[in-house]
């Protein structure tokens, strides 16, 4: 039985890569603070739970999050109902998850602290910002519960933040806490997910790490199509505007057979990957053609639709077992902050063959 940590959890595509993988596991804890971030005076709070148990730190915090957000921890909601995993165990906030509790209780623990302050579209203030220090919360928490094996994943902008001193920190951190760490760059659309989504990762091991120094590419069996539901629901056709931007702006693309990087915040601006259907395709559904637009693509007559959620939710690697409870906005959110299952079952595969947790 391989015992599990993460942080920064989201819906949980290591949780993901156990089940599909029907792997023996049990998780140990998780935190994800639902992208509420409150202003909170981090020292002060610290000073104030250090003299408390466990349990009385993490009922502190709860109770601060309940009071002072207005909407719940909608990836807790998500991550609890699809994941064998008791509240007291669910934590708000990586600032003040104390991991000493859990020393030697954990063989693994996966992370991949937010890139909004490491992207290479975001402010570039990386260690600086608040939010890019997050990782130096992962690289405590390793240190405290010392599991056999971490994980941590991030997008590409931040091996050439600061002119590479970003990294170099990450790195020197990871590696001052006594693990043995290889470096992989991995693109989804090798390990047959037809997204072109690429991301990096530490996988820093205490024993001697045996893993190949490069992990070996899948081929590509897939395409976009492979992943769609029938019968979508009316609500996901495009209008006019929408209809007449997707067709004719970059941004957006239309019946690619590898879809560009899912994200967060696509489905609200028309800038990611849509499927073009005609209107003969159609022809079964007068609901959907009464009320989407109808317009030419390709000298061809037909309409445009979003990805529905549940189709998002595969090409992250999410097996249809995945219950959606959270509204259509909050999914498209975690599905495009998570991490593509595949890549995280060919890490884990290799993790175990090499006997490293
Ligand atoms: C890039 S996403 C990671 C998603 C995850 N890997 C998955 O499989 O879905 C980063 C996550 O960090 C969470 N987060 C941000 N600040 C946090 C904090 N202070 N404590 C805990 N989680 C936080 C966000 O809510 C978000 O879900």
């Amino acid at each position: 039985m391989i015992k599990l940590a993460t942080v920064f959890s989201g819906i949980g595509a290591i949780e993901q890569a156990f089940l599909k993988l029907g792997i023996d596991h049990e998780i140990v804890f998780a935190c994800d603070n639902g992208e509420r971030n409150i202003n909170l005076d981090v020292d002060a709070i610290k000073k104030e739970i250090a003299g408390l148990s466990y349990k009385k730190q993490k009922e502190y915090i709860d109770e601060i999050y309940e009071s002072r957000c207005k909407k719940e921890n909608k990836m807790e909601c998500s991550y609890l109902a699809n994941y064998n995993l008791s509240k007291d165990h669910f934590y708000q906030d990586v600032r003040f998850l104390n991991a000493k509790q859990y020393l030697g209780k954990v063989d693994l623990i996966v992370g991949g602290s937010p890139c909004q302050s490491f992207s290479i579209i975001g402010k570039r203030a990386g260690l600086k910002d608040i939010r890019g220090t997050l990782f130096y919360d992962y690289a405590r928490i390793i240190d405290e519960c010392k599991p056999k094996a971490f994980i941590y994943e991030n997008v590409k902008g931040l091996l050439s933040h600061d002119k590479g001193n970003t990294w170099k920190v990450v790195n020197d951190v990871f590696l001052s806490l006594g693990y043995n760490v290889k470096f992989y760059e991995l693109n989804s659309k090798d390990f047959n997910i037809p997204q072109d989504r690429r991301r990096i990762f530490l996988v820093g091991t205490l024993k001697e790490n045996t893993l190949p120094n490069k992990i070996e590419k899948q081929e590509l069996k897939t395409t976009m199509f492979d992943f769609l539901e029938n019968n979508v629901a009316a609500k996901y056709y495009l209008k006019e505007r929408g209809f007449t931007f997707v067709t004719t702006n970059k941004r957006a693309r239309v019946n690619s057979k590898i879809i560009s990087t899912q994200k967060a915040n696509q489905q609200f601006n028309w800038n990611g990957d849509f499927v073009f259907e005609s209107v003969e395709e159609l022809k079964d559904r007068p609901d959907v053609l009464t009320t989407a637009y109808i317009g030419e693509y390709n000298g061809e007559l037909g309409v445009v639709r979003k990805l529905t959620p549940r189709e998002c939710l595969r090409l992250m690697g999410f097996s249809d077992s995945f219950k959606i409870v959270v509204d259509d906005v909050e999914l498209y959110r975690q599905a495009g902050n998570s991490i593509v299952v595949n890549v995280l079952e060919k890490i884990l595969t290799l993790l175990i063959q090499n006997k490293l947790i």
